[in-house]
């Protein structure tokens, strides 16, 4: 009984330090403001446009956007996107063609136009800022991997 006690408030004790901590040391936020406060977000940055491809992390990588995309339109009546990387529209504008992949349907029928499940674009295809990274990340290319594993077996 004396011992369960004991515990009981060693547990309590401890709960209180660890409030106490919590309440001394505040969130870390990417928000920076009380959740039920309205802030006005930072001003949009310029999109990095410099025209040239990126290499790609991976080979189903989808390419990130090399080129401004602001106020491109894409709803139920227009694909800004698609009036220069179409099939038809790429002679004249000189952008890259989708890819075939994206004439592929849910039942894998290619069809004549992009398939609905690749109309929104920028639900892959992101434009890009030269900004510093919020976080550090330990990704490792797939080659660099192949290469670092040999040295390792002695390959
Ligand atoms: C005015 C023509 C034009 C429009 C509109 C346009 N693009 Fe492009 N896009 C290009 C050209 C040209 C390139 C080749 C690189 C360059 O010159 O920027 C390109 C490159 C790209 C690439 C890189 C492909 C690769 O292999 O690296 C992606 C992804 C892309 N565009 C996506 C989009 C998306 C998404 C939209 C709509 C939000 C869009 N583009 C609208 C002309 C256009
Ligand atoms: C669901 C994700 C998704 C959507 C939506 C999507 N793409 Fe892609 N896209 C990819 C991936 C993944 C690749 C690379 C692999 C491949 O070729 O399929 C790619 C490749 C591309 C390429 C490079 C083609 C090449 O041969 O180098 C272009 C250009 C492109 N997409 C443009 C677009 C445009 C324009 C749209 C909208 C009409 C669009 N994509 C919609 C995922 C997507």
């Amino acid at each position: 009984m004396k011992l369960s006690a004991l515990a009981l408030a060693t547990v309590a004790f401890g709960a209180v330090a660890w409030a106490a901590a919590w309440a001394a040391e505040p969130l870390a936020t990417l928000r920076g403001s009380e959740i039920d406060e309205e802030t006005a977000p930072p001003a949009l940055g310029d999109p990095s446009n410099r025209d040239l491809r990126r290499a790609r992390n991976y080979p189903e990588q989808p390419p990130t956007v090399p080129h401004k995309v602001r106020d491109y339109q894409v709803d139920l009546n227009v694909n800004r996107c698609m009036t220069c990387h179409s099939r038809r529209a790429v002679e004249e504008s000189q952008a890259p063609m989708v890819s075939v992949t994206h004439f592929v349907d849910r039942d894998g029928q290619v069809r004549a136009f992009i398939s609905p499940r690749r109309y929104f674009c920028e639900q892959c295809h992101v434009a890009q800022h030269e900004v510093k990274p919020l976080t550090g990340n330990t990704f490792v290319d797939v080659d660099k991997m192949i290469t670092g594993l040999g040295a390792k077996e002695g390959n």
